[in-house]
């Protein structure tokens, strides 16, 4: 089996995204997913491959969409999550990138999620969470204070207590 971790960006009420984007713009946070996710595969959904517009180098992309003649250039295709992580290497550590479809999918089938806690409230139409910290543990790996340029945000694992 392989190993499924999220990582995900969301704000202070949950948004993701905004018509199709991320309705920010953080370097340091996306600093952080590459070097968080870089030489494992991603697996994402067909809106947010789309969204990104290419593959993400680096990291074997596998994309998710219900239409099998689906075929994006430099990606790997699955038809359902379960196929996406059927093809991954035993124990081979793979991340689900995304969108709001696929973490919902995703999130009984995880135990770990790298969160960035994007400390302010953004207008949305994609959401995740909240995780219930009953349910989850929340260790705080780093935080970056606000700027004239972005809120504070604050990088975090949350396990899943067994
Ligand atoms: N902040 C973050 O960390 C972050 C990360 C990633 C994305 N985002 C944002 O999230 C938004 C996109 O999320 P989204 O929920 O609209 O889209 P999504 O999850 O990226 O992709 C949805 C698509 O995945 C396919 N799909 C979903 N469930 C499936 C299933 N069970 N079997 C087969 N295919 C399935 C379908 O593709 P077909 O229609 O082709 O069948 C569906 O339209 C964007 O705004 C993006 O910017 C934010």
């Amino acid at each position: 089996m392989a190993q499924l971790a999220i990582i995900v960006a969301h704000a202070q009420n949950g948004t993701i995204g905004l018509a199709g984007n991320m309705p920010w713009r953080l370097p340091e946070d996306l600093k952080h997913f590459k070097e968080v996710t870089m030489g494992h595969p991603v697996i994402m959904g067909r809106v947010t491959h789309e969204s990104i517009g290419r593959p993400l180098p680096g990291r074997d992309n596998i994309v998710i969409s219900r239409n099998p003649d689906y075929r994006p250039e430099g990606c790997r295709t699955a038809t359902s999550l379960e196929e996406a992580a059927g093809m991954i290497k035993n124990d081979e550590l793979a991340f689900v990138i995304g969108g709001a479809q696929i973490y919902a999918q995703a999130l009984k089938l995880v135990d770990t999620c790298w969160i960035t806690e994007i400390q302010a409230e953004y207008p949305g139409d994609a959401f995740f969470g909240p995780l219930s910290l009953e349910e989850w543990d929340r260790e705080v790996l780093s935080e970056l204070p606000a700027n004239e340029k972005r809120p504070a945000l604050t990088f975090c694992i949350f396990r899943r207590k067994h």
